[in-house]
This record gives C-alpha cells, structure tokens and sequence, in this order.
C-alpha cells in the first residue's frame, strides 16, 4: 500500500516497516530494533559505508548494498540476516580481522578466559584477550560475535605501527583501528576541528593530524570525541584505560564552566573512573571539552584533594568526622551574625552551590556580604553586561558573529562549535582579539586592537560607525559587515576582564 508524501512502506527479513522517507535501510532497521551489525556507521555522522559489515539483501537487486548508505524505497524488500548475507559478511569480517590482532576475539579459550581471565597475552604489545584498552567494551567484538566467526581464514598481519603515547589525555594503538574513520569523520563533521585524516596507502595507513604533525601542533582540542565514538581500543584514554568497564552510567552535568555541559559519570563500585558525553557509548561525540571529558575524574581522585574535614587544633590540623566538623562550624560561626560577617567564596562555584550559599548567608549569618577573590569593578560591570544578555541558542538567529576576547581555545566547546557551524553556513564571524584560537580559522575578519590601547581601538570603532573619515581598511570592513547586518550578535568572552582597561571597555 503507497503512503502519504512523507513515508516509505518497506520489509525487512519479513516485517512490514513504514519510516520516513530519506531514511537508509540501516536507520530503519534500528528504528524498528531491528539489528544490523555496523562499524564505521554513526547517527550524526554521514554514512561513509567504508567497512561494509552492515550489507543487506535486497529482493530483485543483484548486488548485495550497505544499508547505511541505502536509502529505503517504497516497496523494497531487504533481507539483513540470509544465509548469503550471513556468509559474505563473514568473509568481510575476516579481512577486517587479518589486520586487527584478534587473540580476544576468536581464540578457542574465549570463554574459559571470560570467566577466570586467565589467558596470556598473545598478540602486540598492548593487545589481545585481556590487554586491549577496550576489552569487555569493543563494538568489533559484538560484531565478531554476531557473526559467529571462530577462526581466521586469511594470514594475519600485525603491522606493527608504534604506539603513539607522547601526547595528554588518549594513546593510540593503530594497530587496532579498522579504517572506520568515525574519528576523522567526528572531528570535521560535528567538532568543525579538521585536525584528523587517512594517512599513507594500503597497509601503511594510519590516521592522525596531516603532514605528520603531533595532535597538539595539529591544533587538536583534545575534546575526545574521537575517543568516544571509536569501536576499538585503537584510541584509548590515559586515565581510563586500565580501570575496566563502568558498571554504573550516571547522569550529571559537568562544574568545570558555565557552559554546564550534560555528561554521564562513569563508576566502578564506588569509584569515579570517568566522564563522556552523554548518550550510548561508542555512539555519542558530544560536545564537551578537555576539560569535561578527560579531567573530571582525575579531579575526584586526585591523591591531593581533600575528603575529610580537618579542624585546625593549636598543636596541628588533624582530621575530624563531618559531624564534629558542623558541631565546631556552628560554634565558631555563632559568635558572629549580621553585617558585621562577610562570606568569602571561590569564583569556581557552580549555581547551585551559590545558591545555597546565599540562603546560608541570608538566613543563617543574616548578612548580605559576599565576596570572592574575582570581584572588582571590572567583574561587576561584565556581571551587569551578563545580566542583559541573551542565551546560546540566540547565535542561530544571527546573520553576523562578533566575539571579543573569547579565546575559545579548550573551553566553551558548545559555544566554539555554534560559532564555527554558523561560520560554516556563510554567516559573517569576526574575532577581536589577542590570541588566535579554534574559531580563528572560521573568522572572515581579525582584528587585534594595540595591547594596553584596546579602549581606544574600541572608540575608534564607534566614532567610524558616525563618519568614516580616516577610517582603516579592517574597520571599514567590519563596519560594512555590521551595517549589512539586522541581527547581529556580539559574545563577550571572560578575556576581556584581564585587560588593565576592561571596565572603560564594557561600559
Ligand atoms: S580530540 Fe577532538 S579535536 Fe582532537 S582529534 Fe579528536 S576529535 Fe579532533
Ligand atoms: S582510530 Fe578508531 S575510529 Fe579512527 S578509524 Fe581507527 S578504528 Fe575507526
Ligand atoms: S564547555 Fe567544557 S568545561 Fe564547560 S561545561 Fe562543557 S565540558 Fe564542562
Ligand atoms: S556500517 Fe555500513 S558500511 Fe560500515
């Protein structure tokens, strides 16, 4: 039966699917949780059908596609599991394998291992069985698994590739990467970072920054959507690359800046042992930073952090229990009240955390004094700037970016990401200041005022906005975008709070 404009009615191994049209095979078989293996396909990447795991037959059609890269049609008949299908996959699973060490995969002591752990390493330096960064949590093994692939019909071939581990926060075994270039794929399609490519021909390729840069020198963010969405321990994290497979996913939502980026805490038992963006693992880049992505829980189990309280006694600090803490807090604190106390605070607090700690200063110490090391006057009026301004979604409303000082370098990942996404639509970005960063690349206009002379470069700008008399030629151009422009949006990034004339700026 033919279905309105907008779906697609179709059958897979026997069921009778309708989806949108424009879907591929592949999405509607996931929709209607319908299996079809997959590794290089990825919901918010385009389909690259490089790996050819996920081919399907369809009724009528001689050649057996990839679903990923089929688009449904009206009628089709696909069969995802025949016993051809099954076959030919086969074979292309084992090419895959005779370049990836796969002692964890199909060795005949596989489930005596899982269970004792008990095998020896077998293959490479850092793989096989249990010595892979991502045993228990591989794609490719559920794959090889869904297969049925026992044994290696083709020579194997370690290649040998040097592990790469000189740069923070990831190490990368190519030794283990199946092409897939989800990685490369991440890093230019969502990230907007372009910093990965194929490198080399035939046996030889390996991925990373061009030209054989480092990742750093490569202007890599170290954002760790790479990480993230690769199958297979070929990029795996420094931290948490021995500490086994989480065994609780929680939600939260990052402290590290005001962005307030959604995550998943990562736990085994009762220890933090990481954080990734949120959705399915392997499955979500994300949008988070370094910061979010690699450094929270190194932060919660840094040996230095303090865990108890400690009470400074006249002969020593010495630890004490949280209820002897609060007995001694409230003692201390009760011989002061009004506005005669001040409260001190970290500029590093979350919202939360100050809201609570203005009820306690409101309610409990009855004073309106709070203060922090990052109040001035130059804070105070960027905090009344804050106070007019708009939020993030408002940057895809602009027909024209403007950010001063924002250094969007390993921070504001979102917001970074908007600015280079509307740069990339054709939308006018222009950068004021010091230092080059991520967006720079995107910005159609740079323009760095004279150190300790900003405020005059700003004047100056306003004064040619009224008469273009010995104007220069970047600022006629940016007075010509701003003039073209009805919608524009300014970002002001924290920069701007560490010039001496900051305050005459913003005002
Ligand atoms: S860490 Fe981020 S920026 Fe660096 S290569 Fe990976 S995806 Fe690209
Ligand atoms: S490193 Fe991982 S994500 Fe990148 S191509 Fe290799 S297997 Fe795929
Ligand atoms: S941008 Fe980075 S530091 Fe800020 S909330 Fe997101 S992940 Fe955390
Ligand atoms: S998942 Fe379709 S070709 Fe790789």
């Amino acid at each position: 039966m033919r279905q309105s404009n907008n779906l697609v009615s179709l059958t897979i191994n026997d069921q009778q699917l309708t989806v949108k049209k424009g879907y591929t095979i592949f999405q509607a078989a996931k929709e209607n949780n319908i299996y079809v293996p997959s590794l290089c396909a990825h919901k918010d990447l385009t389909p690259f059908g490089g790996c050819r795991i996920c081919i399907v037959e369809i009724k009528g059609k001689k050649k057996n596609p990839t679903a990923c890269t089929t688009p449904v049609e009206d009628e089709m008949i696909v069969y995802t599991n025949s016993e051809s299908i099954q076959k030919e996959r086969r074979e292309i699973l084992q090419l895959i394998l005779s370049e990836h060490p796969s002692g964890c995969l199909i060795c005949n002591e596989i489930e005596d291992c899982e269970k004792f752990q008990g095998t020896i390493r077998k293959v490479g330096a850092t793989t096989g069985c249990m010595w892979c960064p991502n045993d228990g949590d591989c794609e490719l093994s559920k794959v090889v698994e869904y297969c049925g692939i026992d044994q290696l019909d083709f020579p194997a071939l370690y290649r040998g590739f040097p592990l790469e581990k000189e740069e923070p926060f990831f190490d990368r075994d190519y030794n283990l990467c199946i092409y897939c270039s989800r990685c490369v794929r991440i890093c230019h399609e969502q990230r907007k970072s372009s910093v990965l490519t194929l490198k080399q021909r035939g046996k030889y390729t390996t991925i990373g920054a061009a030209f054989d840069q480092s990742h750093i020198d490569g202007n890599c963010e170290f954002c760790g959507a790479c990480v993230s969405v690769c199958p297979t321990g070929a990029l795996s994290e420094k931290y948490r690359k021995w500490a086994g497979v989480p065994d609780k996913y929680t939600p939260s939502i990052c402290p590290a800046c005001s962005m307030q980026c959604d995550i998943q805490v990562l736990s085994k038992g009762d220890k933090i042992i990481g954080t990734l963006p949120p959705g399915e693992p392997h499955l979500s880049g994300g949008e988070l930073c370094v910061k979010g992505r690699f450094t929270l829980s190194q932060l919660v189990n840094h040996p230095d952090r303090l865990k108890e309280p400690i009470f400074k006694y006249p002969e020593g600090d010495g630890i004490v229990s949280w209820d002897t803490a609060i007995e001694k807090a409230k003692e201390s604190l009760s011989k002061y009240s009004g506005e005669k106390a001040a409260i001190y605070i970290s500029p590093n607090l979350t919202t939360e955390e100050f809201a609570a700690i203005k009820i306690f200063a409101n309610k409990v110490i009855k004073t309106s004094y709070i203060t922090s090391s990052a109040l001035n006057k130059n804070t105070i009026s960027f905090l009344n700037l804050v106070k007019k301004s708009t939020t993030l979604n408002r940057i895809k409303k602009a027909d024209c970016i403007v950010s001063i000082f924002l250094n969007g370098n390993y921070n504001y990942s979102p917001l970074t990401i908007s600015i280079k996404s509307a740069a990339e639509k054709g939308i006018p970005y222009i950068q004021i200041g010091f230092q080059k960063d991520t967006t720079s690349r995107f910005a159609r206009l740079k323009l760095t005022p004279t150190l300790c002379n900003e405020n005059l470069f700003f004047k100056n700008i306003i004064k040619s906005l009224k008469s273009s008399k010995n104007v220069t030629k970047e600022i006629e151009k940016l007075i010509d975008i701003l003039n073209n422009s009805s919608s524009p949006l300014l970002i002001i990034g924290p920069g701007i709070l560490d010039l001496s004339q900051s305050e005459q700026i913003i005002l």
